[in-house]
């Protein structure tokens, strides 16, 4: 069955966060259950030589006020549809706003425009595609489930929400040029507040809701995790559903990482020594007895990294070493380096991106520190667990779902995979901090807690069949 999922990123074409890897890896998710994915990105600088090399089988004079075209490509072993309208798409900086990071002015015409290119693609109005489903991803492929609404489209749709808290909201005054019949601009349609809301929209139109987890699924039913949207969320909640991200073997298994110095496994752990020695030389590290902490994450609110870095001099005075790797919000990239410059040969901080170094980390750092205040699903803690640097996390969101705190009970029965804390405040943080160091220096114990972690499943087969068998109770519906 032949299903087109409309996103902003995929690995390995275009990655800002863990969007990117989920939409990368649902179709070979999907392929065992019988659904063919197709998926649909707009085309950025980064897709350039696909664009040029690839098939043109669809254009449109005028696509919301620009010229575009469909371009047939490949993601893997699947298709991709590529809209590649250069208006929009074809300048420098990243996917949603210029090299600075200020968001482009005309992102409302820009994922309006995707939008409507997957609603026209499930509606029958592209020759020679036809889809049975549209899922979409995020507030960028928000307006999507409207559009196949409005184009009389009888392709189901189903809407993922990665991360509420972005949610596309633009001046009312744009809902005139996005082609929606009238009565959608209304509480029933785009209208958000007073102004547009892309993700309030494909939350309702759609005929399924999900998000990334089940913890996450019932937090945004309230305001401190809903932001805003928490009303709709209550009001369809029969249709909305927790299906947590798996973790595509292909890039992230530690047996066959090219990013590591040393690869291993449950039976060869030791070999990770090599990959904690090229994190000590990478970030600085002076040689020690204690664990290394480390940090993968874009550096902001959501991830707690503000209370963390109020956390690092307790780090340090507990025997542990930091090795970060992130960016984000500058006043977060200043505190860090800063804390870097206080304790030379303890705390070691790259700002910017690296895929690589994200790898060597993971299989080289003891322990992965995610404080986050609210977490869709998390990635980081998944391939920490795969990899046996052990997640430190709050409780909260997926992070809940998938970390098994090594409280007395977990420990005695040898399941524990992680530690939890409750509240991300400098107290729970670096308690928890102080439990990882303690246990660390229970060889034994910490090695347990490695391979538990290693043998857990957070493969695709789980989430795969989940969506798979959403999408068929969908397609059974007159
Ligand atoms: P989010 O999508 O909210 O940022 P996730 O944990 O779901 O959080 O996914 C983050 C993804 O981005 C992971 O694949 C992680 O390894 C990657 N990542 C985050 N920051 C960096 C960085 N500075 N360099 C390389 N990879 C990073
Ligand atoms: C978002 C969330 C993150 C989730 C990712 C993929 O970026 O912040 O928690 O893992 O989407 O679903």
């Amino acid at each position: 069955t032949p299903i087109l999922s409309v996103a902003s990123e995929a690995y390995p074409l275009v990655k800002t966060g863990g969007l990117a890897d989920v939409v990368g890896a649902l179709p070979d998710a999907l392929t065992p259950h019988g659904f063919a994915t197709t998926t649909l990105l707009p085309g950025y600088p980064a897709l350039a030589d696909l664009i040029a090399q690839g098939e043109t089988v669809h254009r449109w004079p005028d696509l919301l006020g620009v010229e575009a075209r469909l371009v047939a490509a490949q993601l893997g072993e699947h298709p991709l549809l590529v809209l590649d309208a250069p208006a929009l798409f074809a300048r420098a900086g990243g996917p949603y706003g210029d090299t600075t990071g200020r968001d482009w002015d005309d992102n409302w015409r820009r994922f309006a425009a995707l939008a409507r290119a997957g609603g026209e693609l499930t509606s029958g109005h592209v020759a020679g595609q036809r889809f049975a489903l549209l899922h979409a991803h995020d507030w960028q492929a928000g307006l999507a489930p409207a559009y196949v609404r409005a184009l009389g489209g009888r392709a189901k749709t189903v809407m993922t929400v990665h991360n509420i808290a972005f949610q596309g909201r633009f001046d009312r005054a744009h809902f005139a040029a996005l082609g929606l019949p009238d009565w959608m601009n209304s509480i029933h349609g785009v209208e958000y507040y007073g102004a547009l809301g892309y993700l309030k929209a494909g939350l309702e139109a759609a005929d399924a809701i999900t998000t990334v987890s089940p913890t996450y699924a019932r937090e945004i039913r309230v305001p401190e995790f809903g932001m805003g949207l928490e009303g709709l969320i209550v009001d369809r909640a029969d249709m909305v559903s927790g299906i947590v991200n798996g973790i595509d073997p292909a890039v992230w298994s530690p047996a066959n990482d090219a990013a590591l110095p040393a690869r291993y496994d449950a039976d060869t752990l030791d070999a990770r020594a090599a990959n904690r020695a090229a994190v000590e030389a990478a970030f600085g590290l002076a040689p020690g007895s204690g664990p290394i902490f480390t940090v993968v994450s874009r550096l902001t609110w959501q991830k707690g990294m503000d209370v963390l870095a109020d956390c690092l001099d307790a780090l340090v005075a507990m025997g542990g070493r930091l090795a970060l790797l992130g960016s984000g919000d500058k006043p977060l990239e200043a505190a860090f380096i800063a804390a870097a410059a206080r304790h030379p040969g303890r705390i070691g901080v790259r700002i910017g991106y690296d895929e690589a170094l994200s790898h060597l980390l993971q299989g080289g750092a003891d322990a992965i520190l995610i404080p986050s205040r609210f977490e869709p699903c998390g990635l980081t803690q998944l391939y920490g667990l795969a990899y046996g640097c052990v997640p430190v996390v709050a409780r909260t969101g997926g992070l809940a779902d998938t970390v098994i705190d090594a409280n007395q009970a977990a420990l005695a029965a040898g399941v524990a995979t992680g530690i939890v804390h409750d509240g991300v405040t400098p107290d729970a943080l670096t308690h928890a901090i102080a439990r990882a160091v303690a246990l660390h220096a229970d060889q034994p114990r910490w090695r347990r807690m490695q391979l538990s972690g290693m043998a857990a499943d957070f493969s695709w087969n789980e989430s795969g069949r989940r969506y798979a068998d959403l999408y068929h109770n969908l397609l059974e519906r007159p």
